[in-house]
């Protein structure tokens, strides 16, 4: 699923840059890539987590509030991340990237630098037993703990599989 040939034991090593930097992306960044960063950063300490919107709206703002409630109920703290927006330089930074959904592929991948090979799957793919192909907007759907129920089988996928690279 995902080229590691340069890990070693200490740790997730790719491609002999380092760590292991994984990046979730959302539409907003203000729901579920902050989420999933939340989640995922506290179930995989070693590996380097950001996230990102494909959109500028909330640039510099904290996680949305029913979000950040909901994450803290399951001991989930969101309250120091602040929203991005995706970049083209993203594709240099970051070994794996997420999206949410299939539009947010499709935004990603329309600003990969030409001969860029990072690896940009759906966060879904790593939870395929849920049969969810997208992480439902809760900004929108209002259930939040359904989304970080998804997100949570999603991050223990992704972690069983770069434990088994
Ligand atoms: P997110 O949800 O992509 O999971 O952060 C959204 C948050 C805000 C908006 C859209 C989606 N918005 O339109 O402001």
């Amino acid at each position: 699923m995902l080229d590691l040939s340069g890990s070693c034991g200490d740790g997730y090593v790719s491609k002999g840059r380092g760590f292991m930097r994984v990046l979730f992306v959302c539409l907003g960044n203000i729901c579920r890539s902050p989420s999933a960063e939340g989640v995922f950063r506290a179930m995989a300490p070693e590996v380097a987590t950001d996230s990102a919107g494909t959109a500028g709206w909330h640039v510099g703002k904290p996680p949305y509030g029913p979000m950040q409630a909901a994450a803290l109920a399951r001991d989930i703290d969101l309250s120091d991340l602040r929203a991005r927006q995706f970049v083209a330089a993203d594709y240099e930074r970051f070994d794996l990237i997420l999206g949410m959904d299939a539009e947010n592929i499709t935004n990603i991948e329309t600003v990969r630098p030409v001969g860029n090979k990072t690896e940009v799957r759906l966060f879904t793919d790593y939870a395929a037993h849920s049969g969810m192909s997208e992480v439902p907007d809760p900004y929108y759907t209002r259930d939040f703990d359904g989304a970080l129920d998804l997100i949570e089988a999603c991050a223990r996928g992704l972690k069983a599989a770069l434990d088994a690279a």
